[in-house]
């Protein structure tokens, strides 16, 4: 029996970088939201995740007032290095397509939108919710059902938006038959570091190495974002704090020489590697957005940039809709949407197949892997393609 039934527009599962930036967009015109998370405030701030923000993205975050820590904290790029043949290559971002990225980790965007939302807006948001159910979702008065702090609670709304992430219970709310999920698995993992050191690059490297591949990235002027390709079925237990940094030093190794500089790992941790689009993105009142909705690979750093544009084309149907009461663009949410994350999905499959090492090629495909490699970092346009696609022209 649910106890207190709370009423707002639009009720958000999730605060994540979707859920959040949607309550915020949604505020700036007037419409209140509710959002619900499962789990704590501290767990959801210090979550490591993504760190690439597009151009795209930045200005997102600038417009709606939550850009100005980021744009003070926050590393500019203007290019990125691609490493082969122990050789470093550089993609010119910026000359190639007249657009930067932004370095700034997604828990730091995370926290600013929560001290938005809580402590400057003193807007809802319930943490450590359970048993979360969506009711109704045909209806045009869906709700969510959950428990928070022993109580049984409802939320009575328009909208519901799903932001829950991969394994929410949004999309599992559709029903089967609506839905079509299209999966790849990669048959490899990344082990993601965290750790006090200098960074050893201005620029994010992308290492192809016979070992496998390897990624350096930070998060300040202090702090580095590793990554090495590791087995799919792998564990932490597997990797030594001695064997992350040989196998990091190995891989981005350049025959001028090269050393990454080395400091405490402060978080260890492995991602999968996948590929998965729902579709529709959409049921009833229900609209899914962010990784509830599509999951990609990390090797193009789209995960979050592609949340984000979610929102904005969700923002703009709910608007429609609560505003004007025309609801075109909602029923238009998943065609807008889906086009952009196959590309999405595209590119970083592209960039995954050519900086990986699979098991299963033979010497041939090896070789073919470092001439595309070479024509990529060689061929003006071939450049232009890889750099229109990171900073998100396309
Ligand atoms: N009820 C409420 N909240 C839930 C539930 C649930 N049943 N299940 C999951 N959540 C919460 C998660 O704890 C998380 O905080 O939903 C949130 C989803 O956030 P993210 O997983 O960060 O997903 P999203 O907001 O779509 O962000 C996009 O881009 O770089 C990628 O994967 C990276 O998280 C990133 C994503
Ligand atoms: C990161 O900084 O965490 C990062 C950078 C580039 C990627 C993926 C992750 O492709």
């Amino acid at each position: 029996m649910v106890k207190k039934v709370l009423k707002t527009q639009v009720g958000i599962i999730g605060a994540g970088p979707a859920g959040l930036t949607l309550s915020r967009m949604l505020s700036l015109i007037g419409i209140d939201s509710i959002i619900i998370e499962n789990q704590s405030r501290e767990y959801i701030e210090k979550r490591i995740r993504a760190g690439v923000l597009e151009a795209g993205t930045f200005e997102l975050l600038n417009e709606i007032g939550m850009g100005e820590r980021m744009m003070r904290e926050g590393m500019m790029h203007h290019a990125v290095e691609l490493r082969f043949d122990r050789t470093r290559h550089m993609v010119d971002l910026s000359g190639l397509t007249g657009k930067d990225i932004m370095v700034y980790g997604q828990a730091e965007i995370v926290k600013d939108l929560i001290a938005q939302h809580i402590e400057i807006d003193n807007r809802p948001l319930l943490f450590g919710v359970s048993d979360v159910r969506l009711v109704e979702i045909m209806s045009d008065n869906p709700q969510i059902e959950f428990s928070h702090e022993g109580q049984k609670l409802g939320i009575e709304c328009k909208i519901i938006a799903g932001c829950d992430g991969f394994h929410g219970v949004s999309r599992p709310s559709i029903p089967a038959d609506t839905l079509k999920n299209y999966e790849h698995k990669f048959p490899f993992a990344w082990l993601g570091i965290l750790a006090q050191a200098v960074p050893s690059t201005e620029n994010v490297i992308y290492a192809n190495h016979e070992k496998g591949f390897a990624l350096h990235s930070m998060r300040s002027p202090k702090i580095v974002r590793n990554y090495i390709q590791c087995n799919v079925d792998d564990d932490v237990e597997n990797w030594s704090d001695d064997r992350i940094w040989s196998e990091l030093q190995q891989r981005m190794e350049l025959d001028e020489g090269f050393s990454l500089n080395e400091g405490k790992i402060l978080e260890k941790g492995i991602t999968p590697m996948r590929g998965f689009i729902a579709d529709p993105m959409q049921y009833g009142n229900l609209f899914l957005a962010g990784d509830a909705a599509h999951i990609v690979p990390p090797t193009g750093a789209k995960g979050l940039n592609l949340a984000l544009r979610d929102v904005k084309f969700l923002c703009r149907g709910i608007e429609q809709k609560i505003i004007n009461g025309n609801g075109q663009y909602l029923v238009s949410y998943t065609r807008d949407c889906l086009p952009h994350v196959w590309h999405a999905q595209y590119f970083s499959w592209w960039m995954t197949r050519m900086l990986h090492k699979f098991q299963e090629n033979d010497p041939y495909q090896t070789q073919l892997q470092l001439a595309q490699l070479r024509h990529v970092a060689s061929s003006q346009s071939a450049s232009r393609t890889l750099a229109e696609n990171y900073v998100g022209l396309f």
